[in-house]
């Protein structure tokens, strides 16, 4: 087998990457972020590993979250702000209300890229390349837009730097304090049902701070109630950009990619014998992988052989998205399997991508009964086989958008069109994201029995 180093992913089969017009842009570009400071420091990511591994042994529950695809026209703080405040509020749901304590791992800080199932767009008998997130090309139909443009890895790392640094801001600087619990709700969360249930549970939350101040246990002494970790993740697909920033730690000597704590490969890049398998092999840092419908048994033992040779809890992440449809057919025979090789995996849910459909008027959407009814059937499957549900992976964001429909503010067909923001995948608004929180706090209440 070839040596692992920081750019041998070069020499293997390749899918999803841009074909960038001029190579001596592209090599400028990389030597420049090379010279850049990490994103995130090895330790950080040992941490989370260290969370991970507590996940993966059914003593804390993943909440893995964020937008389909950052951009550039919405970067703002507000945004950031809102997103953040979300994450908080669920993992306030699934850790009072579900007895669990929550690792919050965010889709942001560098999400950027994105894997396409077809090479062209069409829109009125015009034909494009298509859009492949902003870090690569413009979301604008037109031909200059859709030309890659080296350029943009730049942007997005300094957007990457700017979102972390107020994230960073808002977990220790008073915003995560439990103390503000009631100030998380979002100005348009209704007042009726999802917001009415937070509140109350915020209400008995404040009581028991109260409580535990009586007790002397303060803001003061037990940093932990004011203040929070939000990690960060993205898609590792665009494979120039993660290699100039993937660093030797000084500390221990070993590889890690300093563009975000936690990285992924998309269902269309997991070739076991493909350069993103290959790239994230090397690296130290915990690694997501996607797993749809159609995968084997045996993808599953060669990618956990490959990606996590030494079987350390907390590594590996297989991340199931199968479909509502098609989840209860599929994926116990995959769970009994694996099971009997003995690995180390942490499996979570992502009840976004198997549940996505084009509606008559165009836009694409899910139906989030649908989301709902997976997130369920992975649950009742772990359950059966007597294996650990042990995160979900959903795309959501902390405005009040209208990209997927159906939740207790039933979004319809029709209204699809009021707020449809997404440069790419329908997400969440912030109610549904909170009402399938307060579902998941029950199921894994029930799990841990
Ligand atoms: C995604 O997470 O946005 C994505 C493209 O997922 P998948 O690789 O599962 O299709
Ligand atoms: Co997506």
């Amino acid at each position: 087998m070839e040596k692992w180093t920081v750019n041998s992913w070069r020499k293997y089969n390749i899918l999803q990457q841009p074909t960038y017009p001029d190579i001596n842009e592209l090599n400028n570009v990389e030597k420049k972020i090379k010279g850049l400071p990490p994103l995130v420091f090895a330790g950080e990511v040992r941490n989370l590993k260290e969370e991970l591994k507590n996940v993966t042994l059914g003593n804390s529950f993943l909440l893995q979250g964020g937008d389909c695809a950052e951009s550039f026209a919405n970067f703002s703080a507000n945004n950031i702000r809102d997103m953040f405040k979300v994450m908080l509020q669920m993992a306030i749901v699934l850790t009072f209300a579900g007895g669990c304590p929550i690792v919050k791992v965010g889709r942001v800080a560098g999400q950027f890229a994105k894997p396409r199932s077809s090479d062209f767009e069409e829109v009125g008998g015009v034909k494009l390349p298509s859009y492949r997130g902003d870090i690569i090309n413009g979301f604008e139909f037109t031909n200059e837009a859709r030309v890659p443009d080296p350029k943009r890895m730049i942007e997005a790392y300094y957007q990457s730097a700017s979102t972390l640094n107020l994230l960073r801001a808002f977990s220790r600087g008073g915003l995560a304090n439990l103390h503000e619990v009631h100030r998380w709700n979002l100005g348009f969360i209704k007042r009726a049902e999802i917001g009415d249930k937070f509140e109350l549970l915020a209400a008995q939350l404040t009581q028991t701070l109260n409580f535990m101040e009586a007790c002397g246990v303060t803001t003061q002494n037990t940093p932990a109630l004011s203040e929070t970790k939000l990690y960060t993740s993205h898609e590792a697909l665009l494979l120039p950009y993660e290699e100039a920033l993937t660093r030797i730690d000084s500390l221990s000597g070993d590889w890690y990619n300093c563009s975000a704590h936690m990285l992924w490969i998309g269902e269309r890049t997991r070739g076991v014998n493909d350069a993103h398998v290959h790239f994230l092999s090397g690296v130290k840092n915990p690694i997501g992988c996607k797993i749809g419908p159609d995968a084997k048994p045996e993808d599953i033992v060669a990618l956990a052989n490959k990606l996590n040779p030494s079987n350390e809890p907390g590594r590996l992440n297989i991340i199931i998205r199968m479909g509502a449809k098609k989840i209860e057919d599929r994926l116990p025979n995959l769970l009994n399997s694996v099971k009997k090789e003995g690995l180390n995996i942490l499996w979570s849910i992502d009840p976004m991508h198997g549940n996505t459909q084009k509606v008559s008027s165009g836009f694409k959407t899910r139906e989030f009964s649908d989301v709902m009814s997976e997130v369920r059937s992975f649950f009742d499957i772990h359950k059966a086989c007597g294996t650990i549900a042990g995160g979900v992976h959903l795309e959501m964001t902390g405005q009040d958008v209208t990209e997927c429909t159906g939740g207790a503010f039933k979004v319809t067909e029709d209204g699809l069109a009021s707020r449809y923001e997404t440069q790419c995948d329908p997400r969440l608004n912030a109610d549904q994201a909170l009402e399938l929180a307060f579902l998941i706090a029950d199921l894994v209440k029930e799990a841990r029995k």
